[in-house]
């Protein structure tokens, strides 16, 4: 795993941001770029930065696919929580993307194991070129929860009274927070030909510091399955790159 420091969060957002349009530039004169994306407030500098290079670049998405992570079972995709409203919000409606080329899990309740199940054919079909992630304050990543074992492939996950607290910030009450979600396993992340992972503030440090000082595999820090993935990169800004020395 490579660790790349950044000063700020907004730097590493430009960065991850270029990484992620070089990629499409790359891929627009062969079959397309296929892109597997997160949401949560970590990735919204790196949205921020693909739509402002795209923008004054003009550059060309018409030919890109994306698949995102994960999405919460039994919220509709026009509520505002969505993460597929998150996606069209923040990133597909500024770009010249084609929306059916735009996949996110279905948070559709009754029949979510089993869209689940077709989801991940999907994306492993799909062949993500790069898949973009950040990290739950817990270590998980997509929705993959800590456990003694974790999914291999994409999967109802029920959410950790951590994950349902520390993601109340964004509804009106913790009891509005949907208890499950629809997550690529860890196995659909790793199928992606590149990773890069970001970790922005204090609060992520106590994660980041099972990647960065004690390089273990561990079911109980699922981002730490990243290493069993050659090429996985890091960005983390000094905020919290500071406390993790600090810890160690
Ligand atoms: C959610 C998402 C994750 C995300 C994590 C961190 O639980 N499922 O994909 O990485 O939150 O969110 P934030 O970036 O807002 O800290």
């Amino acid at each position: 795993m490579e660790v790349i420091v950044c000063k700020t969060k907004e730097e590493a957002g430009k960065k991850v941001a270029e990484i992620f349009i070089n990629k499409v530039k790359e891929k627009n004169n062969k079959e397309g770029a296929v892109l597997g994306l997160a949401t949560g407030s970590t990735v919204i500098p790196i949205y921020e930065n693909m739509v402002k290079i795209a923008k004054e670049d003009n550059i060309d998405f018409s030919k890109v696919r994306t698949y995102n992570l994960d999405e919460y079972v039994g919220i509709d995709e026009n509520n505002e929580n969505s993460y597929r409203y998150f996606m069209n919000d923040n990133l597909f409606n500024h770009i010249n993307i084609k929306k059916e080329n735009t996949f996110v899990p279905s948070g559709e309740e009754k029949t979510a194991e089993e869209n689940a199940k077709k989801y991940d054919e999907t994306v492993l079909k799909a062949n993500v070129d790069i898949q973009l992630l950040g990290i739950g304050e817990n270590g998980h990543i997509g929705f993959n929860e800590p456990n003694e074992s974790l999914h291999a492939k994409t999967f109802v996950e029920n959410l950790s009274e951590n994950t349902i607290e520390v993601n109340s910030r964004f509804f009106s009450s913790i009891e509005e927070v949907p208890k499950k979600a629809v997550t690529m396993g860890i196995g659909t992340i790793l199928s992606a030909k590149e990773i890069i992972i970001c970790a922005f503030g204090k609060k992520k440090a106590n994660a980041v510091k099972y990647l960065i000082g004690e390089e273990k595999v561990t079911t109980k820090v699922p981002a730490t399955m990243l290493f069993l993935h050659k090429n996985v990169k890091l960005f983390v800004d000094e905020e919290c790159f500071s406390e993790v020395k600090k810890m160690r």
